[in-house]
């Protein structure tokens, strides 16, 4: 599991426990989830890269930082991904946002994209794939799948909670995604929710049944 990174900051962990619990009702998890994506996202750019510049303080003239200008496009997937959204734009406010919704038709079991739409220089973006629940893979998969056959390089997935079966699937499907997870959770249950989870993250944060 070496590209898979679990933030285990004290607020990360802190704020998902009240994520988790069922006595939380919509406003809140609403509130909770777009404030630890702004976490987690501070934790997923460590790595962008910097570069120097002149700058004169009041005091002096001084070779200081700042960010080599990187692109960044986010892609949630519908429509639980939306919801991590405006957290992450409030730390990098200038990335460009695409959208993926997919479904498996049930009878051939292939992915069928409904929506996409997407920034026109994906190839020069690093993208940041966001859904909350990581659970059989199958739809990060499909979404880094149709992601790549646009052209996207660079491609990182940011789920709050995850169940060991969807890592291995997109690890064994896309080594090269580096994995970003608020908690890595014990495993999927015969209805495909991850246990312990925090149930149906689109429902908990649209607030329907
Ligand atoms: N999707 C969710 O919203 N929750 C789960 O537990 C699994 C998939």
């Amino acid at each position: 599991m070496s590209n898979v990174f679990v933030l285990d900051h004290p607020l990360i962990q802190h704020k998902l426990t009240y994520i988790r619990s069922k006595h939380t009702g919509t406003k809140e998890f609403r509130a909770l989830v777009d404030e630890v994506s702004a976490l987690m996202a501070f934790e997923i750019t460590r790595d962008l890269p910097l570069t120097e510049i002149t700058t004169e303080t009041p005091v002096m003239e001084a070779q200081t930082k700042v960010l080599s200008g990187k692109k960044i496009g986010l892609v949630p997937i519908l429509r639980a991904g939306l919801g991590m959204v405006d957290g992450i734009l409030r730390l990098i406010p200038a990335a460009k946002v695409g959208h993926v919704g997919l479904y498996r038709d049930p009878e051939t079991l292939q992915p069928v994209e409904y929506y996409i739409k997407l920034p026109s220089d994906i190839d020069e973006r690093e993208l940041i794939v966001i859904d909350p629940m990581l659970a059989t893979g199958g739809s990060a998969n499909d979404a880094i799948h149709s992601l790549k056959k646009r052209g996207a390089t660079n491609i990182k997935l940011m789920c709050l909670i995850a169940a060991p079966e969807g890592v291995d699937l997109v690890q064994e499907e896309h080594p090269d995604v580096d994995i970003y997870l608020g908690a890595l959770d014990k495993q999927l249950n015969e209805k495909g929710y991850i246990i312990p989870g925090l149930g149906d993250a689109g429902d908990r944060l649209f607030g329907t049944k």
